[in-house]
């Protein structure tokens, strides 16, 4: 039997810069207030040591892992100042989220926290389902600590996120653990279908459909994004139907989001994505670019048809073959239009309760910068 690790403290975060001075010294604001880049920083400032304290109180080898998962580590539980944290979206959605409904964006601060513990486990096991080796540039954590670890330290995550909203206060939590679990459960069947699909024919009359690609990726990508406006609306008091509305913003967000990521899945640099090239064509997942391409028709469709139908894993060269068939046949233009058209659904999905006009600017300026990757 292996011994307990003895590292006690592996939480040790880049400081976030503040965004709150001491009381009573004037504040400068920063050059880029209101823009999405000075809304992630103000939300990061605010849920950044709620955050630490939440990883903090993991058992210390878990810890270590989601200390890692996060990017403030290296593998060896030290600083890392090479790792790369993620952007924390989904904690400035839920500050958002209550701040739209006029409440105070430390209101939202326990949803935010779950919603990146919950986002940083479920990346933690997608890496481990769909076998990629690469996070954000650097190994992922079940190459760098083991599958079995890695799997414990999402569940440990998990457990985590459900008990903080649980301990909410402001007599929100019932409402607020409803919302997270039913993104939790969303979640869990976007997953299973994107796996599932792996194993269904590219033609004929098994063969995924648009409308289908569409449900697995509300609920694998959409729900989470959802949650995190929607958690921080709840938290906040916002009425039901407010938060629902909220909640179908981040759904169509999150149907953009993985629109993009799936061309990036396939032509984005490995520099910028930190996952290998063409790793989705290669496992024969059913991303967007390519259903849009073969539902198209036409020759360069047929020819990736045949291509498809190769064994798994699709060998380097076909797979740089398919994702030239997949452009040609115009797969890469419907999925950019098809993330324009979920856009747009997310931002009209704002107009439809009446909202603090700041918020719904800053969420605008949010929702842009989360798709404004380089594709
Ligand atoms: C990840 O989907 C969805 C969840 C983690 C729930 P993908 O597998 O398509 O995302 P990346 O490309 O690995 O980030
Ligand atoms: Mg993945
Ligand atoms: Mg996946």
């Amino acid at each position: 039997m292996s011994a307990l690790p003895t590292q006690t403290s592996p939480v040790r975060p880049p400081a976030a810069s503040p965004g709150a001075t001491a009381p009573g010294t004037p504040r400068t604001p920063p050059a880029h207030e209101g823009t999405a880049a000075g809304v992630l920083e103000r939300c990061r400032a605010l849920i950044r040591p709620a955050l630490v304290e939440a990883v903090g109180r993991l058992h210390p080898w878990t810890g270590e892992m989601a200390a890692y998962a996060l990017g403030w580590t290296d593998a060896a539980g030290h600083p890392d100042p090479g790792g790369s944290e993620g952007k924390g979206v989904r904690q400035a959605l839920a500050v958002l989220g209550a701040e739209s409904v006029g409440a105070d964006g430390a209101d939202a601060v326990p949803g935010a926290v779950a919603v990146e513990l919950v986002h940083t486990f479920s990346l933690l096991h997608d890496d481990i389902m769909d076998a990629d080796a690469l996070r954000r540039q650097r190994p992922a954590v079940w190459k760098a600590y083991g599958t079995g670890p890695a799997v414990l330290a999402g569940d440990a995550l998990l457990a985590q996120a459900v008990g903080i909203v649980a301990e909410a206060g402001g007599g929100h939590a019932a409402a607020a653990v409803r919302c997270l679990s039913g993104a939790l459960n969303a979640l869990v069947s976007g997953q299973a279908e994107d796996l599932r699909f792996e194993h269904r024919p590219w033609s004929g009359p098994g063969a995924v459909g648009p409308e289908e690609y569409r449900s697995m990726a509300a609920h694998k990508t959409g729900a989470l994004l959802g949650c995190a406006i929607a958690l921080g609306a709840v938290l906040g008091g916002a009425p039901d139907g407010t938060a629902r509305a909220l909640e179908r913003a981040g759904r169509h967000l999150g149907l953009a989001f993985q629109a993009v990521d799936d061309v990036l899945g396939i032509w984005g640099d490995p520099a910028v994505t930190g996952k290998p090239v063409h790793a989705d064509l290669r496992r024969g997942k059913k991303t967007y670019p390519v259903l849009a391409a073969l539902a198209g028709g036409g020759g360069a469709a047929r020819e990736l048809e045949a291509l498809l139908g190769s064994a798994l894993p699709i060998d380097d060269e076909t797979a740089a073959l398919a994702a030239r068939l997949v452009e040609e046949a115009g797969g890469r233009r419907a999925t950019r239009e098809e993330a324009l058209r979920q856009r747009d659904l997310a931002h009209g999905a704002l107009r439809e309760s009446p909202l603090t006009p700041a918020a719904v600017r800053e969420l605008d300026a949010l929702f842009t910068h989360v798709l404004d990757r380089t594709w």
